[in-house]
């Protein structure tokens, strides 16, 4: 029987009768000597000798960590203070610590699962990008195509967006210096919050820090353990986790699947029901039936919150977005200001009520210092020139680089993807994704790989984010370089 490194064998479901005849009949699946190995009573003699430094295990009587030292139990290295890591009733298949073995310190807590991370191809670093980020953009020094930007109008490098935040830091100072609720509540707050009111068509607007400070604060804000949240399966991780803080009983339905959610909705026993989906899917760029969702949420009670962090600034009348463009108006819409409005933050639009609650429950909004005036000043301008006829300008470029490059993708790769701003191309495994992400940008276009947790395990992709500022020979350049770099890769999956 072949074993993987990383595999975790729950105490009581051993995979065989007798765990030390199993691991001393194990296939070590591709490990050499010296590289951290499971083992399991008796059969730890055979392996220790060529093991780095020792096993951490957390059941049954071996409870403890097994080094060349011997054998000491969890209880005794807490009581010295020392980290460990343990599972209740777990068989923790692969932690070294390498602390506990003084002069063999080749493994902190942390490494191995950094290597499992690096052997899963889900390891993750930081980009260094610097100068303004528009059509191009320089990463770790080298200027490339910029298909990673979710500045969909390019307004973040906008001069008037500069020259407004610029401006505000000089006249109001760097920092907002506390929350909201104490000194941080400068009156460029309420000149931003009414605009959005009045673009939105809505009462009141709340400002965030972020679109992840939005969602997990209006979802623990507006329900709690007596209410039910149905949710789209590919909803945002802000989303998922403003779902968690609530301890609401959530239901996640299929992507888009408005019988599974009709199904969902009859559920009864709660306080309150909400429907909880992006507008645009972020890694997807697909969209929402908001019309047929709002429908089914008038039918059965349920609110709905729609959250338009991808659709904000580029779809719909004066860029409201998608609820507007389908004419529907949920209880609660958010969107982002770090995507098209090319600032950082997030709006919640809905009625006055809705705002002051959230204002006295939202933690995310409450514990927080409050954005900087800058970012203030600077969505605000943005905002404007989103709302005016420059901003139905940019939108119409973008429409027709949209147009391009479906059209581009069809013609050389065979396939369009979804009629938007965001494009996928599904590769599926994480490695070969980041793999042709990396050949991509050798050949300058910077087209980032998405992988799970991003998106669903197996479904590791490329997401082109197309902005306004593209021109046509960028959008071929990209796709050649790509359908180049597909050619030369053997055996990718296509989409
Ligand atoms: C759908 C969606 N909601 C919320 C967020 C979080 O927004 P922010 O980046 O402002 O925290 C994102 C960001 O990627 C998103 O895609």
């Amino acid at each position: 029987m072949a074993v993987r490194r990383g595999d975790d064998f729950g105490a009581w479901h051993f995979p065989c009768s007798d765990p030390i005849d199993f691991f001393s009949r194990a296939e070590l699946d591709g490990y050499a000597c010296g590289k951290p190995w499971v083992t399991w009573g008796r059969s730890t003699e055979a392996l220790v000798t060529t093991a780095p430094s020792c096993y951490i295990f957390s059941c049954g009587y071996l409870n403890g960590v097994l080094s060349r030292n011997g054998h000491r139990p969890f209880t005794e290295l807490r009581r010295q203070g020392r980290e460990v890591e343990s599972a209740r009733g777990q068989f923790v298949a692969r932690a070294e610590v390498g602390r506990i073995t003084p002069g063999r310190s080749e493994g902190s807590p942390w490494q191995l699962e950094l290597e499992e991370l690096r052997g899963r191809g889900l390891y993750r670093e930081m980009p260094s990008i610097s100068g303004l980020p528009g059509r191009l953009i320089a990463v770790e020094g080298r200027q490339v195509l910029n298909f990673s930007s979710n500045n969909y109008l390019g307004l973040a490098g906008h001069p008037a967006v500069i020259e407004t935040g610029a401006e505000y830091i000089r006249r109001y100072g760097a920092g907002s210096t506390a929350s909201r609720l104490i000194a941080g509540n400068h009156e460029a707050y309420r000149a931003l919050e009414s605009f959005i009111a009045d673009w939105k068509g809505t009462e009141a607007a709340l400002v965030f820090g972020s679109g992840y400070h939005a969602n997990l604060g209006i979802l623990s804000s507006l329900t709690d353990d007596r209410d039910l949240i149905i949710s789209d399966e590919l909803n945002h991780a802000s989303i998922i986790d403003g779902c968690r803080l609530s301890r609401s009983s959530v239901k996640v339905y299929p992507h888009l699947d408005l019988n599974h959610l009709e199904k969902l909705l009859r559920l009864n026993g709660f306080r309150r029901k909400v429907v909880v989906t992006e507008s645009v899917f972020s890694m997807e760029g697909d969209r929402a039936p908001l019309k047929e969702i709002s429908a089914l949420c008038e039918s059965w009670g349920a609110f709905l919150m729609v959250d338009e962090a991808h659709a904000t600034g580029v779809i719909g009348p004066r860029g409201q977005g998608l609820a507007a463009e389908m004419d529907i108006c949920p209880d609660i819409q958010m969107g982002t200001l770090g995507k098209a409005v090319g600032v950082a933050g997030a709006y919640v639009a809905g009625t006055r009520q809705l705002i002051d609650l959230l204002i006295n429950r939202a933690r995310s909004l409450v514990f927080t210092t409050a954005a900087p005036p800058g970012t203030i000043g600077s969505a605000m301008a943005a905002l404007r020139i989103i709302a005016s006829d420059e901003g139905d300008a940019l939108r119409a470029n973008l429409r027709a680089n949209t147009n391009t490059f479906r059209r581009l993708m069809q013609s050389c790769l065979g396939h369009s993807g979804p009629a938007g701003h965001i494009v996928p191309f599904r590769i599926g495994d994480s490695d070969a994704t980041m793999r042709i992400s990396r050949q991509c940008f050798t050949r300058g276009v910077f087209v980032h790989g998405i992988r799970y947790p991003s998106v669903p395990e197996g479904a590791a992709r490329l997401r082109f984010a197309l902005t306004s500022l593209h021109t046509s020979e960028d959008l071929q350049v990209a796709v050649s370089i790509l359908a180049d770099v597909l050619r030369d890769e053997s055996g990718p999956q296509k989409p």
